[in-house]
């Protein structure tokens, strides 16, 4: 085939006049679909640069038999021709084929993509198959764009991309198990002479887990540069098996010093409210997309929420509210509960018709790095809570105050010797600061009108399933 330089479709379809009406182009990909005759095939061909797929013309007697065979749905091809306009509806150009290649092929009996509309919970069994699909293409356009977007936002405001460990020995949030990890041969584990596992003889020697969240180390640097943010991967091996929950999911944490629990709050509502922003300016196609397929209120609910405030009450409020609504609940409401979804979802989308901010929760359900509240009863909390979602933000205010924080760590039996490291920050040169995680995968969710959390991340990490 004749060497032409290849031109992404996306760049086709949107500069097609530049690209040049006439001019001979070459594009690559996976077949859709094809169509046509016995004098004509219409070749549906995508590379993921878009959600929309090139139109792509071979007038069959300028192509073997043998060849055209082979040009499946699934199939990868490249193909050299002629830009034109299109006299049909549904595209503005086509590409007149000169030369195809087809580089791989897909048999027609195997190939699992070759019918349209499969199901989603059938699509996650062939994770490896379905970034080929319009709807994971969407997704995984969108993911990107968002990760994008945060960077974005965080450099041009001054903050600092700290990279955190993955693997720890702390355990941040003290709630839900973690994945330990060892190299600690598991058929013959080192033993003390007190019966337990002899961690000195681990790798690290000593007890170490993948993390559940990178704030810790994440103070610590906001202790020295200001302003930070952490976006890494995190693990927690909670049994939950909910459209909500995975056991490997990212997370981005800001911590900010000089913060007190309002700056962070404003904060929070300006960061998510910047990144649907940006999907809307960037991911039109692929929202209207989903929109069509998931999701009919998907581009005004994101308009909505870029355009109105979001409700903030304290959680002895919200409490009030919730005992004064005549809904019946799954979980009795009382103060003192950790709020479930169904409660979260019953103030967002039925009394306040919008994001709620909550702060200052019964210390008892919080971490133990939350400020404490003089009432000795409530800590500077606040979660961001989302229509469809619930919980998609989680932060506070920190305790600053080292006798303070050394008083809530004994409390709790937490080991000070895991901790000094942390504690001593409050002894040398502390601060007011405060700081949040937003659950990247909730916030893609969100914005992507999509249902299940398993479909918003390319290979999802659920109990029982690590398949690819
Ligand atoms: O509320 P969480 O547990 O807060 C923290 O980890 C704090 N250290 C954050 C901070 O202050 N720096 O988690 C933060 C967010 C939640 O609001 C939720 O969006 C998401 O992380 N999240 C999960 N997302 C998917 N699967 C899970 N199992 C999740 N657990 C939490
Ligand atoms: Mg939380």
């Amino acid at each position: 085939m004749s060497e032409t330089k290849r031109t992404k479709i996306a760049q086709v379809l949107k500069h097609h006049a530049e690209s040049g009406i006439g001019n001979t182009i070459n594009i690559k990909g996976w077949v859709r679909t094809k169509r046509g005759n016995k004098n004509v095939a219409f070749i549906a061909v995508n590379d993921g640069s878009s959600i929309n797929s090139i139109q792509v013309v071979a007038d069959l007697a300028n192509f073997s038999e043998e060849v055209m065979k082979l040009v499946t749905t699934g199939s990868c091809i490249s193909v050299n021709g002629i830009l034109v306009e299109s006299p049909g509806s549904g595209q503005a150009v086509e590409i007149h084929a000169k030369e195809i290649e087809v580089y791989g092929t897909a048999d027609a009996e195997t190939y699992p993509l070759q019918k349209k509309g499969h199901t989603l919970e059938f699509l996650r069994e062939i994770a490896h198959l379905r970034p080929r699909t319009n709807t994971f293409g969407a997704v995984l356009r969108i993911r990107h764009h968002v990760a994008f977007a945060i960077h974005k936002y965080f450099n041009d405001r001054g903050f600092y991309y700290l990279h955190t460990p993955i693997i720890t020995g702390s355990d941040a949030e003290g709630a839900g198990a973690m994945f330990h990890v060892t190299t600690l041969d598991l058929n013959n584990i080192p033993k003390t002479a007190e019966g337990e596992v002899d961690f000195k003889e681990d790798f690290f020697g000593k007890s170490t887990n993948l993390t559940v969240s990178g704030q810790l180390e994440g103070e610590l640097g906001a202790m020295a540069l200001s302003e930070i943010y952490t976006f890494g991967p995190t693990f927690r091996a909670e049994n939950s098996n909910t459209p909500r929950h995975l056991a490997e999911f990212w997370m981005i944490e800001p911590e900010m010093a000089f913060y007190d629990i309002t700056d962070n709050m404003d904060l929070a509502e300006d960061f998510v409210k910047y990144i649907i922003r940006h999907v809307l300016d960037h991911c039109y196609d692929d929202l209207e997309f989903l929109q069509k397929m998931y999701d009919n209120e998907l581009i005004s609910r994101l308009n909505f929420v870029i355009e109105n405030n979001f409700e903030r009450l304290s959680y002895t409020r919200a409490i009030e509210i919730l005992t004064a609504s005549k809904q019946k609940f799954e979980f009795p409401v009382a103060w003192g509960i950790d709020l479930q979804a169904e409660h979260e979802r019953y103030l967002v989308e039925q009394h306040f018709k919008k994001p709620v901010i909550l702060t200052d929760y019964p210390k008892d359900i919080k971490a133990f790095y939350m400020k404490q509240n003089d009432d000795g009863k409530t800590v500077r909390a606040m979660d961001v809570l989302f229509p469809r979602i619930g919980e998609i933000i989680g932060g506070s205010q920190r305790e600053e105050n080292y006798e303070k924080l050394k008083a809530r760590i004994a409390e709790l039996g937490i080991p000070e010797k895991d901790m000094w490291w942390y504690l001593e920050t409050r002894k040398f040169g502390t601060a007011p600061h405060s700081g949040f995680g937003l659950g990247f995968e909730r916030m893609i969710l969100f914005v992507t009108g999509m249902a299940n959390i398993r479909d918003v991340i390319p290979f999802p990490r659920t109990p029982q399933n690590a398949e690819f």
